[in-house]
């Protein structure tokens, strides 16, 4: 956008991001239900070990992490589990819940965690903010999208 003669930036900062509490709980819950693009990971045991639950495993063994599934799983997610409910990120002070990377396992876990979690998330509420300011910059101030 153009004032003055002057170019303005309208991306807000990453802190100013992570206050939209309504743009950051959608992209969870798609991420949640169905981003995955890791949809099945697959991990080999380096040597023999058992698993937190007592499950051995041997040598080579490999161990398959369906996330699709578990996103699925009533026992993880609860009885609402297929619906997409962005709302269930969002706490009744209408704070973003935290969700601990072994419940919501899309970017992985633990010491392999995804290392653009946090880019990912920032650029998809970029995209966002910059696409509501340009429909109100193309519409007179009015969003014809997100303000409904
Ligand atoms: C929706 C977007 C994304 C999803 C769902 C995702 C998911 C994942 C998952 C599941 C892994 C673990 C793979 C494994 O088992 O080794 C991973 C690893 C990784 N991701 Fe992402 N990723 C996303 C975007 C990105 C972006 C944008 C970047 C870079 C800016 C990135 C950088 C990495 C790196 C470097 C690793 C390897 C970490 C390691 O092995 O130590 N990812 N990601």
């Amino acid at each position: 956008m153009k004032e003055n003669g002057k170019e303005e930036r309208l991306i807000g900062s990453a802190e100013e991001l992570n206050k939209f509490v309504y743009l950051h709980a959608p992209f969870c819950e798609t991420s949640r239900l169905y981003d995955p693009p890791v949809p099945i990971n697959h991990k080999m045991a380096a040597k023999a070990d058992v698993l937190p639950g007592g499950h051995f495993v041997k040598r080579n063994g490999r161990i398959l992490l369906s996330f699709y599934t578990m996103a699925r799983m009533e026992e993880i997610w609860g009885k609402d589990c297929l619906e997409f409910k962005p709302e269930r990120w969002i706490s009744k002070g209408e704070c973003i819940i935290h969700v601990p990377s072994f419940k919501f396992v899309a970017f992985h876990a633990g010491p392999r965690n995804c290392l653009g979690e946090g880019s990912e998330f920032h650029s998809n509420e970029d995209g966002c903010h910059c696409y509501n300011q340009e429909l109100s910059c193309t519409s007179g101030g009015k969003s014809s999208y997100f303000d409904k």
